[in-house]
Order: C-alpha cells, then sequence, then structure tokens
C-alpha cells in the first residue's frame, strides 16, 4: 500500500494519505531548537536536550500525541475540523490532505468544506523559536466565518520524565498569562535569583502574528474540557476558548482568531513558540507582523540544505537510488551528525553525550556534501580520545578536552554507566580521518594538535598512533585485540581477553590507513614497524578466524569459537565477511567464498541478516543478543547499519548486480509501496528490520537517527558510484546493475565541478573501459586533483 510519493524536483516527500501506518516524522531547527514533527503534526519541542530541555509535551509509545495543532472552526455551521487530519480525524471521505516534509520544514495542507489550509511548521535558520504559518483560502462560492485555533501544551517540568511522572510536584508549579497575543507559562515563577535547591525560572510563550486574538486559554482541562479529547476539546466545540488560565495543574497554549473570507480569499497569520521570557518574545513576534518574514525564512532554510545536498547529486535509472542519495539519506546523515542519538519519537533525550563509535561514524556520511563540518566534529571525536589512544565511550555533552576523567576512573564509570573501553571505538578515526582528507584535500590536518581527553595533546598523526597502540597493548591470547567491554555489537561480550574478528579486521585496516600518513611523513621506521604488525595481524586472523567459506565471529575468553560453521545457532555473521573485504584483508578467492555464504545463508528479500540462525537454546554467556525475539535487532535481524557495508563490500569487489540488490531491498524509498510492510518512513532508515521468525517480517523500527544513515550512504556513493577520492585526486569506479544503460554524477569536489556521464554499452557490472577529462583520454579511471579545470566534463565507459 502506498501512502505517499517523492517529489525529486522540490526535494519533499508527500504524504497523501494520512492514516500512515506510523507516524511519519521529520526534523526541523537543530539541538540548540529541535523540533520533531509528524505527518499529524504530533511531535515535541525542546532547547538543547530533549530530557531537560522539553517545552511541548509528547507521550512516548502512546500513538503521536499531543502535537503542534491548529483547529479550525465554521462559526456559521459550528462544524470543526484540524488543519492536520489528526486529532479531530474527519472521514477521508470528505476530508484530503497532503503533508510536504522537506528539508527542514514540513507543510501540512488541508481541504475540508471548501476551505483550504496549509500549515507551514519551521524553525527559521539558526533560531530558538518555531513558527506554524497558517494560511486559510475560501475555495467555496460564499463568504465564511471562521475561527482558527492554535494550540500547544506545555510541559509543567523541562524534564520531560519529572513532567510525566511527579505529579504531586510538577503540577504546581506552573502558571499561565495572557498579555499581548499570547500565553506566558512560568515555571518556578517565585525563583528570583538563579536557583532554589538547582531549580530556576523557565518562561515559555506561545503567541499569535498577523491576526487578532478573539480568546485564549492557559489551562488544558479548561481547553479540553472534561470527558473530552484532542479530538474534541470544548473551546473548539464553543467556538471560544474562555479565557481562562492555568493556576496549579496543566498549562497549555491555546490561542483563538476569527477570520472572515470572501470567496476566493486568503488570509496568513503565524504562531510562534519558544522557551523565551516576555521580552524576548516580543522582541521574536515583531519580526512576523510583516508578512514576508515567513517566505524569507522559508527561502533560507532551503538555500542552506539544498545547497550541501547539491554538492552530490545523481541521476540513475533507479528513482529510489535517486530519492535515497539526492535527498533522503543525505538529509537523515545530516540528522544523525548533528543530533546524534538525542531525541526522535523512539529515543527520548536522556542520553547525556555522545557516543564515540556512533559518532565518528555519523561522519561519514556528509563528509562529500560539507567536508567543513566533518572537520570539525572530527577534531571533537579526537579530543576524546584518551591518551592510551583508546575513545572515551561515551562523550559527555560537558565535554572538556585535557580534564576529562576516563574508564580507569570510577567517577566516570558511576556518571556515564559505562563500565570499560570498547575494543572498536577509536579505530573508526581510521576511515573517517582518511576519507575526510582524500575528500577535502586537507593533508596539513595530519599535523594539527588536538588535545588528549585526559591530558596531553599530541598531531592527529599521533593520535592515531596512539589508536593502533591501544589496540596492540590489549591482545588476547591469540594474538587479536582483546574483546573488551564489546565491539560494535553491543551485544556481544566476548570478555576482556575474547576477541573479535570484525576488530582485528578493523585494525588491520587501521594499519593500512596510517601507512599512507607514515609515508607522507616519511616515517620508515613507523612503515617497518606497521608492516611487521600488520603481516602478522593478517596471518593471525587468516589462520585462526577462516573457515572454509566464512570467518567466524571471534573467540570467546578461555578459547570458545563463536560463530563456527558447526555450531548449532548463530553459525554464520555478517559483518567479518563484508569487513573481510572492505579491509583489504581477505584473498580474492576467500572474499568470493565468504560473499556468497552471505547472500546465500543470510540474504532475505528484506536485507541481510546479522547473524543466523538465532540464538535460543545454545547462547554462550555473553551472547545478550538472546533477549531479543527471533528475528529481531541483534539476534538474527536484519540490522540495518552492516547493509551498507555489505554494499560496499559487493561494489568494492566489482560485484554491481549485488550491491544494487543490497541496496534495494534495505532501501526505505524501495519499500515505497509496501508502506504496510515496512511502516517505518518510507525516506529514513531505521535501525532494523524485522526478519524470519518474526510473525512481521519485513517491519522496520528506531527511525532517523541510527548509523544506517552513514554507512548507507558510504556504500551508495564510494561502492556504488565508485566516487573513490584519495590524497591526490579522484578514482571514479562504479559498480552498478549490468542493465543500466548509463547515468550521471555531479559531484562538488575540492571546488571543482566535475559532471561524470557513464555509459555502460556492453552491460558490465564495473570496470573502465575508457575515460575522458574535458575530450582528454585517460589512462585509467583515476584523475590527478591538478589536471581539474573548474568545470569538469567526464566520460566513463564501463
Ligand atoms: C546501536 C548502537 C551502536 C551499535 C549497534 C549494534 O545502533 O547505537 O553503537 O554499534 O547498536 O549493536
Amino acid at each position: 500500500m502506498k501512502y505517499g510519493h517523492f517529489d525529486e524536483t522540490r526535494k519533499e516527500y508527500v504524504i497523501d494519505r494520512p492514516d500512515t501506518p506510523a507516524p511519519w516524522a521529520n526534523y526541523l531547527g537543530s539541538p540548540a531548537y529541535g523540533a520533531i514533527i509528524s505527518n499529524n503534526a504530533g511531535g515535541y519541542s525542546f532547547e538543547k536536550s530533549g530530557a531537560n530541555g522539553r517545552i511541548i509535551r509528547y507521550i512516548f509509545n502512546s500513538f503521536d500525541q499531543p502535537g503542534r495543532y491548529v483547529y479550525l472552526r465554521d462559526d456559521d455551521t459550528s462544524d470543526f475540523w484540524s488543519a492536520s487530519w489528526q486529532p479531530v480525524g474527519k472521514s477521508l471521505d470528505e476530508y484530503k490532505s497532503e503533508c510536504h516534509h522537506g528539508t527542514a520544514y514540513t507543510n501540512i495542507m488541508a481541504d475540508y468544506s471548501g476551505i483550504h489550509s496549509e500549515v507551514l511548521y519551521y524553525v527559521p535558520l539558526d533560531k530558538t523559536h518555531e513558527v506554524w504559518n497558517v494560511t486559510l483560502t475560501n475555495k467555496s462560492d460564499k463568504t465564511r466565518h471562521l475561527s482558527a485555533i492554535g494550540f500547544c501544551e506545555f510541559t509543567n517540568d523541562c524534564n520531560y520524565e519529572q513532567d510525566q511522572v511527579n505529579l504531586q510536584y510538577t503540577l504546581f508549579i506552573s502558571r499561565t498569562y495572557y498579555r499581548d497575543q499570547k500565553i506566558l507559562q512560568v515555571i518556578n515563577e517565585n525563583v528570583v535569583n538563579d536557583s532554589v535547591d538547582g531549580n530556576a525560572v523557565n518562561k515559555r510563550f506561545f503567541g499569535l502574528a498577523g491576526s487578532e486574538v478573539a480568546s485564549y486559554c492557559g489551562d488544558k482541562e479548561e481547553f479540553l474540557g472534561m470527558y473530552h479529547t484532542y479530538a474534541d476539546p470544548v473551546a473548539v466545540i464553543n467556538g471560544d476558548c474562555g479565557n481562562k488560565l492555568n493556576y496549579n495543574e496543566n498549562s497549555c497554549g491555546a490561542l483563538q482568531t476569527k477570520i472572515t473570507l470572501e470567496p476566493g480569499e486568503s488570509k496568513t497569520f503565524s504562531f510562534i513558540l519558544g522557551m523565551k521570557d516576555e521580552a524576548a518574545a516580543n522582541e521574536i513576534m515583531k519580526a512576523y507582523e510583516n508578512e514576508k518574514t515567513c517566505a524569507t525564512e522559508l527561502q533560507e532554510l532551503i538555500d542552506y540544505w539544498h545547497g550541501k545536498l547539491n554538492n552530490f547529486q545523481v541521476k540513475t535509472p533507479s528513482e529510489s537510488f535517486n530519492n535515497m542519495i539526492n535527498t533522503w539519506n543525505s538529509y537523515q546523515c545530516f540528522m544523525t551528525f548533528i543530533w546524534s542519538r538525542a531525541a526522535s519519537f523512539t529515543y527520548c533525550g536522556l542520553r547525556n553525550g555522545y557516543g564515540y563509535r556512533d559518532t565518528v561514524q555519523d561522519i561519514q556520511g556528509i563528509i562529500h556534501l560539507a567536508p567543513e563540518m566533518a572537520l570539525e566534529k572530527i577534531r571533537f571525536m579526537l579530543s576524546a580520545q584518551v591518551d592510551n589512544g583508546g575513545g572515551l565511550p561515551l562523550v559527555k555533552y560537558t565535554h572538556n578536552p585535557g580534564h576529562e576523567d576516563t574508564p580507569d576512573d570510577p567517577s566516570y564509570v558511576k556518571e556515564t554507566g559505562h563500565p570499560a573501553y570498547r575494543a572498536d571505538d577509536a579505530l573508526w578515526l581510521f576511515p573517517t580521518i582518511y576519507k575526510y582528507i582524500a575528500e577535502s584535500g586537507n593533508i596539513g590536518f595530519i599535523d594539527e594538535v588536538v588535545p588528549f581527553a585526559n591530558k596531553d595533546e599530541g598531531t592527529v598523526y599521533e593520535h592515531l598512533k596512539r589508536a593502533i597502540d591501544f589496540s596492540m597493548n590489549r591482545l588476547g591470547d591469540n594474538g587479536m585485540p582483546a574483546g573488551l567491554h564489546a565491539d560494535w555489537n553491543d551485544c556481544l561480550r566476548l570478555g576482556k581477553r575474547g576477541e573479535s574478528t570484525f576488530v582485528a579486521m578493523q585494525l588491520y585496516y587501521a594499519m593500512t590507513v596510517i601507512k599512507y600518513f607514515a609515508e607522507l611523513k616519511d616515517d620508515a621506521d613507523y612503515i617497518d614497524y606497521i608492516n611487521e604488525i600488520q603481516y602478522k595481524m593478517g596471518s593471525t586472523i587468516q589462520e585462526k578466524c577462516w573457515e572454509d567459506d566464512r570467518y567466524i565471529r571471534g573467540y570467546k575468553e578461555g578459547g570458545m569459537v563463536i560463530g563456527s560453521k558447526n555450531d548449532p545457532e548463530a553459525s554464520m555473521w555478517l559483518n567479518p565477511q563484508s569487513w573481510a573485504v572492505i579491509s583489504g584483508l581477505a584473498t580474492r578467492e576467500q572474499s568470493e567464498l565468504a560473499l556468497e555464504s552471505v547472500h546465500r545463508e543470510l540474504n532475505t528479500p528484506y536485507g541481510v541478516r546479522l547473524m543466523f540462525p538465532p540464538y535460543k537454546e545454545h547462547a554462550f554467556d555473553g551472547a545478550l543478543m538472546l533477549l531479543f525475539n527471533a528475528g529481531t535487532k541483534e539476534n538474527a535481524g536484519i540490522f540495518s547499519q552492516p547493509q551498507g557495508w555489505i554494499i560496499l563490500a559487493e561494489a568494492l569487489m566489482g560485484h554491481g548486480n549485488r550491491a544494487f540488490e543490497y541496496f534495494d531491498e534495505s532501501s526505505p524509498a524501495s519499500m515505497n509501496d509496501k508502506a504496510e510492510v515496512r511502516k517505518l518512513e518510507p525516506y529514513c532508515h531505521g535501525q532494523f528490520t524485522e526478519s524470519v521468525g518474526s510473525p512481521y517480517e519485513g517491519r522496520s523500527h528506531v527511525h532517523w537517527l541510527t548509523g544506517t544513515a552513514s554507512t548507507c550512504m558510504v556504500g551508495c556513493v564510494e561502492g556504488i558510484m565508485g566516487m573513490r577520492p584519495d590524497f591526490y585526486g579522484i578514482k571514479i569506479a562504479p559498480a552498478v546493475p549490468s542493465d543500466w544503460k548509463e547515468f550521471d554524477i555531479t559531484k562538488n569536489y575540492r571546488g571543482k565541478k566535475l559532471n561524470i556521464h557513464v555509459t555502460n554499452p556492453d552491460g558490465h557490472e564495473s570496470g573502465c573501459q575508457s575515460m575522458t577529462v574535458n575530450g582528454k583520454a585517460m589512462e585509467d579511471n583515476y584523475i590527478l586533483f591538478d589536471e581539474l579545470d573548474d568545470v569538469n566534463e567526464i566520460t566513463l565507459v564501463m
């Protein structure tokens, strides 16, 4: 079933059936002022922290309520509806709606009883308030007398949990006022100085600009009325908000305005919401008296985001690929990059920092679009590397480089809940920093001095050397990196001296990368050292982890093999196979065998399972995924992040058909017409998809904030599209379905424009017969940066 479609030109997803199988969300603003909104206007807003700076209420794990509601009422007939289908929920036979989710804005349109409404929701660029810009148009042939009532439900406490559960307390610290077109909410009003026992005064406002307030309400119960719901508030039924304010109990902001529309006439006004005191609110509201403000602000958002996305665009025979790469996967990459795992309809904002591996991985998704943003975050993550070379598992939002405690300190463990280092964290720096330097050409970055988290400082090169040392100083009994607390797989506890094949491969790859840097630095002794340990590590992995047609998953402390072919459960694991290829460790023959085993044993119509069969009777002590139902998450579910790695691995092998098969199975856009199965937004990756063993095979979960965004992006851009920059230039090595006859790529590469036209007359899945750059024939498919003009016409024949 289909609920919407992609509008590629406007970079929007348009939902024309509002009864979607899940709330389909969009991200507005930034964590400085964050707003999440569904296609039915459900969602919440916060300043700085979803958990501690919550402004409006949203009930988790309930169905998408409350939200940013605009009720509409025909004052001649008393009939009422809402500008988003919910919460009033008129019959879809007579109510038509379209929700346009765009880049940092959402426009919800509706047509009902001859009235066309549009509510454009957005947070202006770099601002900390939100706008609901309403336009009503009379499409009927008679004069209409209407009321529009904007409603938001304030939290009684900035901490969302306290607001939900500590009712003997939080109900009695909030009150509202009405002044000058605004509801003003105050929490802890009596606190005059800084704080009392840690509690400070907090002020919010909900105002109306561009139309007169006819009535208001600041008390939720008064607005809804006893035994009424958001679907039928008495204030809306009566066409009068009653001018009541809240003193104790629940605050809200509700403002009614009366609009008369002649046939064909339109009127526009805006509700503005924020966490500001009255003076600041007045200042903000002034701008919206000017009718042009909203249009200007919307254009700023579009220019900003499209400007970034346009740094890499493709035109291929696959609409689904184009929509993901040109807009939605890219936009999701920016959201994960900026928001980390801060707030969604699943994450309520309780995490008090950045996960090391997640954040370093997230960076990879935007490097080809905004290397300058990547640089800033890379510096930050390097400053969260401990002087022993390991990463802080959790980097606090208050991170203070040079002065942090570490997993070696009980204080860190107590505060973050992370008991120990993880084996993989700092190893993610290698692909990320390599990709950044190759994209930007900023080779000097490796000499930049960055502090360590706890003490001292060193060049980026030194930071990377210490990351290698961290693993080399903690080897297990077989000579591979010790498992420590966990590797990429949070559920896999191999024990402190257990050993993960995946991490060993990451380390092997890291050694290759650091050699490139060592060559730049003429660090001959170090190259010798790395050659020696890399050879040894490679031989160990080959000797200890290769088994006929697959790599095992690792060794548990004490020597038990995990992921052996003959194990009754979990005998085949995805990541050691994809990473055997990505790391450059496996021979061609091993790669072919391992990838074939993946396809044979793990692939499904909805993507590749993380492992199989699921644990049930034979889990080892430390296989925490056993706790999940079969076919779910790490227990033989289709964990989405590794889909990107298997796409990349297949593409690196030149297997375009396979790479694309894996893209297509797991791509949200490819499931657009089966939305009732997938349930999640067809424009955004989730954390995982349920697989064989679940009665809901194909259903996806945990929208938006997932490492999947970046790995799939890399799998598609570096893998399928074959964009492989290095320090000196770029290789163009697409691996695509053999039935693609031609496709185009435009790329901004270090300020130079590349217009790449690829043809595939003989139906290959990879390879290059010939390439020209600005008419000049090249020797192969590599272009030196120095040979590029400002604008370059590149043709490649596969
Ligand atoms: C979640 C975690 C991530 C971990 C993955 C696999 O996505 O955020 O850190 O690697 O699960 O367990």
